[in-house]
């Protein structure tokens, strides 16, 4: 069994792929299933947290003990995660989100003869959720986690964006066959701010899960 070290706290976990409109039909997406950010969600709530999940075009269903909060686009997902943080103890920031968006979006579809051609989609950036929760946590204590998906200096590169983002904790990926991307399984570097990394080595999604409950319940101490 699990231990109960996040019982009375409050969780907010965003998973799955934002999506950006181009036009009623067409988005530009990624390929991130949610299976992370849904073990995420079960093992908070087997280890007695009070679990709110914001998930993004995720095809699973909803976790037992959580209330989950459906979303599309990445200013859906921000609207969302920003009101859950308020009284939250830890947001863990799982979800894939674009970062450039159609700067517009076309009411009606876009047909091949519009322009006789192809035209060009003008992307706009989008906020950083994550820097913008590390930048500004609802209390003190409060605890953020983002995610990474690095494929070369994963440790340079991550401890720089543990920094950049004003994050406790990140969780770097390691991208490749079989790991990470619409699989059960992942590996894991998980970068501590003022810590040692902690390595998670291959195995399902629920084994990272844990390893960052264990680090984020040592921090809420
Ligand atoms: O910068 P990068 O996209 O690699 O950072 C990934 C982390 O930042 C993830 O935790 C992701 O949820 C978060 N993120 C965000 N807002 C963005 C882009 C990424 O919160 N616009």
């Amino acid at each position: 069994g699990r231990p109960r070290d996040l019982a009375g706290r409050k969780v907010v976990i965003s998973a799955g792929g934002t999506r950006e409109a181009i036009d009623p039909v067409r988005y530009i997406g990624n390929r991130s299933s949610g299976l992370q950010g849904y073990a995420l969600a079960r093992t908070a709530a087997a280890r007695g947290a009070e679990v709110t999940l914001v998930a993004a075009n995720v095809a699973l269903p909803d976790p037992a003990g959580a209330t989950v909060v459906r979303v599309e686009s990445t200013a859906e997902l921000r609207e969302a995660v920003l009101t859950a943080s308020g009284g939250a103890d830890v947001v863990v920031m799982a979800a894939a989100v674009a970062d450039f968006r159609p700067a517009t979006r076309s009411d009606s579809k876009i047909k091949k003869s519009d322009a006789g051609g192809p035209e060009p989609i003008h992307l706009v950036t989008n906020p950083d959720i994550l820097a913008e929760l590390g930048a500004r946590r609802s209390t003190p204590s409060q605890v953020i986690v983002g995610f990474a998906a690095e494929t070369d200096d994963v440790l340079a590169n991550g401890q720089a964006k543990l920094a950049r983002k004003g994050c406790d904790l990140l969780v770097v990926n390691q991208v490749g066959p079989g790991l990470a991307f619409g699989t059960a399984d992942n590996a894991a570097t998980v970068l501590v701010a003022g810590g040692e990394p902690v390595e998670v080595p291959r195995g399902p999604k629920e084994d990272v899960a844990d390893a960052v409950w264990d680090l984020v319940a040592a921090r809420l101490a």
